[in-house]
């Protein structure tokens, strides 16, 4: 099949994208009278971690547009950009007064703190302090499904029922599994260092993964224009097809050498991590889960594309061999994988 149509729709849709973009950094307000939304302070939680920096680099992009504050725990050792006019500020994310001092006078809180602690009391006392000092807008951090780590289902549920009593706008974002992470290291079956696989299953199970900084250049579209997405959340999938059996063929290819493939009994990994969920242990089951959601056609969970709107967040159409590139080059091809993310067996039921 052809890309060219696609690819045809998907460019002039950008056009248009980066055209309203245009027009709305000229002319924040329409003459006649009709407001649109102007995201002008952005609050940053998690401002040093993958995706608060990502989404950093994309806003700094813009120059004095936005005025960025970084909001960081108290122990945190971030430290600013170089050269960046951002506001650092340090929160005790465990009081309400805190945190509204914090979020005081800002139009947008960006929720990139790590998925882990996503809890549901602390992220509700977030969105509380935002809602009560006025806050226009809330990015959550999410990606779902995700309802066995932390409370991220339940904090949408939360952030849905405020958005309908018109108490705040809120957004998310879902890429999938982070491409370039996956990739170099280690969940996606890969050890570049060591041009070594392991192939769950068939290897043909397809994937909708997204590189963090389409994942950022998303997001900050969504603070440029926020109009089209308000109160909802966004999928994006930048890669029509790829699945452990191409991603193993471009790395060969683009590492012009062969690599070591162990086979993985996909199946026993999804057995053994749902038997241990049913007993009430979710911490052994996690990777077991994360694995098969992926990899597994049996049960597998990450089929989103029916959701996915590229072209509303300015999110391009690419080709899996750069992707691959770009991956090994931000990470370097002797980056070695993490042994506990690229070695996942069935756990112990
Ligand atoms: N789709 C994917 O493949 C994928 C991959 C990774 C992450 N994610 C999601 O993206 C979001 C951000 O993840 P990330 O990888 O960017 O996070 P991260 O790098 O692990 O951490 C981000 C920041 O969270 C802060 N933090 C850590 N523990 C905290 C705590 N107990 N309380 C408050 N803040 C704490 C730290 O900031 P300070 O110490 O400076 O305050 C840290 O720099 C999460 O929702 C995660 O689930 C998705």
């Amino acid at each position: 099949m052809s890309l060219t149509p696609r690819m045809d729709i998907l460019s002039r849709d950008r056009h248009d994208f980066t055209t309203s973009l245009l027009n709305q950094t000229e002319q924040p307000d329409e003459p006649f009278g009709y407001q649109t939304r102007h995201l002008k302070n952005i609050a940053i939680l998690g401002p040093g971690g993958n995706v608060g920096s990502a989404i950093i680099t994309e806003l700094l992009k813009d120059g004095s547009r936005f005025n960025i504050t970084a909001i960081t725990r108290q122990t945190s050792s971030y430290t600013l950009p170089p050269d960046s006019n951002i506001t650092h500020k340090t929160v005790d994310y465990t009081s309400a007064s805190a945190l509204e001092d914090a979020f005081r006078g800002q139009d947008a809180v960006v929720n990139c703190v790590t998925g882990g602690v996503t809890q549901y009391d602390p992220s509700k006392l977030i969105i509380d302090a935002a809602v009560a000092v006025g806050v226009d807008f809330f990015f959550a951090n999410e990606r779902l499904p995700e309802s066995f780590v932390g409370a991220k289902a339940r904090i949408r549920e939360y952030l849905e029922e405020l958005g309908k009593k018109g108490k705040i706008t809120w957004v998310s974002l879902n890429g999938g599994p982070f491409f370039d992470m996956w990739l170099m290291k280690g969940p996606a079956g890969f050890d570049v260092a060591n041009r070594r696989a392991r192939i769950y299953g068939t290897g043909n199970n397809p994937l909708r993964w997204t590189p963090l900084p389409t994942i950022a250049l998303a997001a900050v579209n969504m603070l440029r224009n926020p109009e089209p997405i308000i109160n909802r959340s966004i999928y994006i999938c930048p890669l029509l097809k790829i699945t452990q059996n191409i991603l193993l063929g471009t790395l060969e290819s683009v590492l012009d050498t062969k690599f070591t493939i162990e086979y993985i009994d996909v199946k026993k990994i999804n057995e053994n991590a749902k038997n241990a969920l049913e007993r009430g242990e979710p911490m052994k089951a996690m990777k077991g889960l994360a694995v098969s959601n992926q990899f597994y056609e049996g049960d597998g969970g990450n089929d989103f594309s029916h959701l996915v709107e590229n072209d509303v967040v300015g999110v391009q159409i690419m080709a899996v061999e750069d992707a691959v590139r770009d991956a090994i080059k931000r990470y370097e091809e002797d980056y070695k994988a993490v042994e506990g993310m690229y070695k996942v067996e069935p756990c112990e039921v």
